[in-house]
């Protein structure tokens, strides 16, 4: 028996005369391939499968791993990996304080500020197709706009509702900073490009009412130049203007309006500061502002908030052993 199980089982006479050792050899080889096809069957649709799979799923073409240079599993070296690799996200920082990012505290303002800023100049240069800065056919265009080309209405629309909303956005995003105290050291600096950023975005906004060349703008703009005949030394009314020779038609108000009233000169100077002087000097700022962040150390924050299962965590180092 026991020499039957060594043979395969097979009841065939044990290897001890020569025919016998042969056929124990030839049903022991066939037996294994058969066993081989066996597997062969099973294995070969199962591994084609894999293969298939790995090659629907594109990120396991080379293709894809030759643009991606790392994995996107969920593990923080690779999850560093991955923002810095990429030209987009390598401008965030790979990591950054959990509750600083929280809407509670940023409020998304300085972000939602932005998007509306990418948002009207999208919208703008759209606008730019249909408008000629001039006394004939501004206000004309607005009107064709409106009633005649296809989505007119709502580009203008967008347009104007983004810049209210971008004006409202920067003084609650400031008011968020002084109320974090967000100001202080190392972000003075940045506090100061942000007081430009105010300004600027002020001045966009101004520029921009009277471009419709409608009641409202003209007369908004009326009221808005004369104050700087008031202008310190260079307006024609403010302190010491007149005793530095300044009169209507040379002080700071004359050279806002390229004149001495608010007309065709006044139109085109508002449209060349609002869709390129200020928008340009206003970008350049905001690359500066946001580069500032991160090398001040991010987004201030509250102190970092420890999670329950970090702090339940066996501590490592001489600290943990004197505890
Ligand atoms: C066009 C206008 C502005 C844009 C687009 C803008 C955008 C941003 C963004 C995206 C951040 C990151 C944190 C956040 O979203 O709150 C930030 C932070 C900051 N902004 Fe502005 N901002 C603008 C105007 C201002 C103004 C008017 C001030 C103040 C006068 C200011 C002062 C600051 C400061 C100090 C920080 C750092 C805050 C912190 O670390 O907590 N920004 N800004």
């Amino acid at each position: 028996m026991a020499d039957e199980n060594k043979n395969g089982g097979s009841g065939a006479p044990s290897g001890n005369g020569k025919n016998g050792g042969k056929v124990g050899i030839l049903e022991k080889v066939s037996t294994t391939v058969k066993e081989d096809v066996q597997a062969l069957k099973t294995d070969i649709p199962t591994k084609a499968k894999e293969q298939i799979d790995g090659l629907k799923d594109p990120t396991k073409t080379q293709v894809y791993t030759s643009i991606f240079r790392h994995k996107h599993d969920d593990t923080p070296r690779n999850r560093a990996l991955g923002v810095l690799s990429n030209v987009f996200l390598h401008l965030h920082p790979a990591k950054i304080n959990r509750d600083a990012v929280r809407y509670s505290y940023t409020w998304g303002m300085g972000g939602i500020t932005f998007y509306l800023f990418i948002i009207l100049t999208y919208t703008g240069v759209l606008l730019m197709f249909y408008y000629h800065p001039s006394k004939v056919q501004a206000f004309r265009d607005v009107l064709y706009l409106e009633h005649d080309v296809p989505f007119g209405k709502i580009l203008r629309n967008m347009h104007r509702w983004a810049a209210h909303l971008m004006v409202i956005g920067v003084w609650l995003h400031m008011f968020r900073v002084f109320l974090t105290g967000s100001y202080k050291k190392p972000r003075e600096f940045n506090w100061n490009i942000g007081v430009l950023l105010l300004v600027f975005t002020l001045l966009l906004s101004f520029t921009g009412y009277l471009l419709p060349d409608d009641q409202l703008g003209f007369w908004a703009v009326t009221v808005g130049t004369n104050m700087a005949r008031a202008t310190p030394m260079l307006g024609h009314e403010g302190p010491f203007g007149p005793q530095l020779g300044m009169t209507p038609y040379n002080d700071v108000r004359f050279g806002l309006l390229g004149g001495s009233i608010v007309d065709a000169n006044a139109l085109l100077r508002s449209y060349i500061w609002h869709c390129i002087g200020i928008p340009i000097v206003a970008s350049v700022l905001m690359i500066v502002h946001f580069w500032r962040v991160r090398k001040d150390g991010g987004i201030s924050g509250p102190a970092p908030v420890v999670l329950q299962e970090e702090a339940d965590k066996p501590r490592r180092g001489p600290k943990a052993a004197g505890e």
